[in-house]
């Protein structure tokens, strides 16, 4: 049941992707330079919400554009109507829906759905993790110097040690390709995938890392924070890998160690 909703409700958010996709539609500007929110992340979170509410009218949600819409429920769904909205804005078609559902403080199912390529990623927790209903399981690299990587920068500048465009050059100048797609949570589903080897960020928010840190680690992956420490979707850093150069990204990260 629970299944079902999750998946009616990526497939309805992705319905108006696609429909506002290459098309006409309204642009704003949110917090940071070129920070956008289009009239498709609206009709795409009302109509998730819409089907996630008339399963389940008495579950948490929480949602990029409409926010926290509480409830006193162990179900917390946490949802972004649009990740890679500078993508689908510029007709890019890397952007998806991702949906995590919490219970009781636990991420326990998740959905990203890439309606342009048509790919559904889905995990449950102590489930395992699938692409289109096949299962996936992360790389098997188990050095850095070989990885490829993928990274993503913040709307706003960070001006800190370790900050992102710090680590970028470390990465780049040892000859590591680092991409940058411009959705998290395809970042994190290609770590599942076994396409990446790692991932890391550092400002992301609860939606854009809730279903696809489930989806890596059901894959066999691990996420932690920049410190290799145990992930809460409610911090901003976030480091993803296929756990056998995890360690490894750590200390690179961190400064501790040269590539
Ligand atoms: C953004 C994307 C991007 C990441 C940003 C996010 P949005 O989400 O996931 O890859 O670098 O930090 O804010 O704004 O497209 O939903
Ligand atoms: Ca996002
Ligand atoms: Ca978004």
């Amino acid at each position: 049941m629970l299944k079902t909703t999750l998946t009616e409700a990526a497939k309805a958010g992705a319905a108006e992707i696609l429909r506002f996709f290459n098309k006409t539609f309204t642009i704003s500007n949110k917090e940071g330079v070129n920070n956008l929110v289009t009239e498709a992340d609206h009709a795409a979170e009302k109509a998730i919400i819409s089907v996630i509410k008339s399963a389940y009218p008495d579950h948490h949600i929480l949602s990029e554009e409409a926010g926290d819409l509480a409830k006193d429920s162990e179900y917390k769904w946490i949802i972004d109507p649009i990740d890679g909205t500078v993508n689908f804005a510029h007709g890019i078609p890397l952007n998806c829906v991702s949906i995590g559902i919490e219970k009781n403080g636990e991420i326990v199912m998740a959905a990203v759905y890439n309606p342009h390529i048509n790919e559904f990623y889905f995990a449950e927790k102590g489930k395992g993790a699938t692409l289109n209903d096949k299962p996936i399981r992360v790389s098997t690299q188990d050095k850095t110097i070989n990885a490829c990587l993928v990274t993503g920068f913040p709307y706003t500048y960070i001006n800190s040690p370790n900050g992102p465009l710090e680590i970028f050059e470390r990465f780049v100048r040892k000859g590591v390709p680092v991409r940058r797609l411009g959705s998290a949570a395809i970042d994190l589903c290609w770590v599942a995938a076994g396409r990446f080897d790692g991932f890391y960020e550092h400002k992301l928010e609860a939606w854009d890392s809730a279903a696809g840190y489930l989806i890596v680690e059901e894959a066999g992956g691990k996420v932690t924070d920049h410190g290799g420490n145990k992930f809460s979707v409610y911090q901003h850093k976030v480091l993803a890998t296929n756990g056998r150069i995890h360690d490894e990204m750590v200390d690179i990260i961190n400064n501790k160690k040269e590539l």
